[in-house]
């Protein structure tokens, strides 16, 4: 998103994720999401995790925003430890989080709003947003009556006026909604040629509890074009490199599957021989 005619002084943030592991459930049942995860997202950088459905991204990502705590490990912004969800931290989930009954436009002023810090700067970098997500002729309806994509949009500009110094965006329409910003960006997807399209850095994930596999530079020249990234060796490179790791993790939790089978298919034998 670029910056509006207010000035805005964008911060870009740095989040370290340091041995990191998440489980869920009481003692007998419990379930590791993530295991000893570690990684950096760099600053003023755009990094793209991408990994298997399933793998416990979005459970990285409540992490991140704070909404959760690691059951071990660290998570930090510039050093300071991650206690709850702030606003230097944009995160936009899977599901729409826009108050049903406030129009797009109330919607977009609500973190000023709340704050009490509804000045003219405020207004004015407000009209600007609405403008750069093309709602202006939307600015006085609901969000049950915008489209999927006009309430991401909505959203997005409802965030961005907080002028966040990182913003986190889980499976979302990126390439529409993503300009070449100054901010810190951390992107996850399921789609290799989106992270490769649009990253600096594509973190590579294993299966559940996940952990980072592998961190790859994409090194190709902006700005990009996805019919110049098919010609490109360098890019075609990066994407095998990512699909062979996503390949040898699915052939891994197949086999990890059929041992389940096997075992749930050998206690009922031995149980089915007992009767
Ligand atoms: N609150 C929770 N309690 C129990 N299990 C959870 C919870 N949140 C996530 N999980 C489990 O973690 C796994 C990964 O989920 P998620 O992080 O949504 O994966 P992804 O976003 O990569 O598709 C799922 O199998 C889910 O069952
Ligand atoms: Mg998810």
């Amino acid at each position: 998103m670029a910056e509006s005619k207010v000035a805005l002084k964008i911060i870009p943030g740095e989040l370290a994720v340091q041995g990191v592991s998440k489980s869920y459930g009481a003692t007998r049942f419990r379930k590791e999401v993530v295991h000893d995860c570690s990684f950096t997202i760099e600053r003023a950088k755009l990094t793209v995790m991408v990994g298997p459905s399933g793998c416990g991204k979005s459970t990285l990502i409540r992490l991140l925003a704070g909404f959760e705590q690691p059951s071990a490990g660290r998570i930090s912004l510039d050093g300071a430890p991650i206690t709850g969800p702030d606003r230097d931290r944009l995160v936009l989930f899977q599901e729409t989080a826009l108050f049903p009954w406030m129009t797009t436009w109330d919607n977009i002023l609500y973190g000023p709003r709340a704050r009490g810090e509804l000045t003219r700067d405020a207004l004015e970098f407000g009209e600007f947003l609405l403008a750069k997500v093309g709602l202006q002729d939307f600015r006085d309806k609901y969000p049950g009556q915008l489209s999927g994509g006009m309430q991401r949009r909505a959203e997005l500009a409802r965030a961005m006026i907080n002028n966040p110094k990182v913003m986190i965006l889980d499976e979302q329409y990126y390439s529409r909604l993503y300009e070449e910003n100054r901010r810190t960006n951390f992107f996850v997807t399921t789609d290799i040629d989106e992270a490769v399209f649009l990253a600096d850095r594509v973190l590579v994930m294993s299966n559940i509890p996940t952990q980072v596999r592998a961190v790859i530079d994409v090194d190709l020249p902006r700005p990009r074009k996805l019919s110049d990234l098919v010609e490109s060796d360098r890019a075609n490179d990066i994407k095998k490199q990512a699909l062979s790791i996503l390949h040898a993790e699915a052939m891994r939790s197949f086999s990890r599957g059929s041992k389940a089978a096997a075992d749930f298919v050998e206690a009922y034998l031995k149980r089915a021989s007992r009767a």
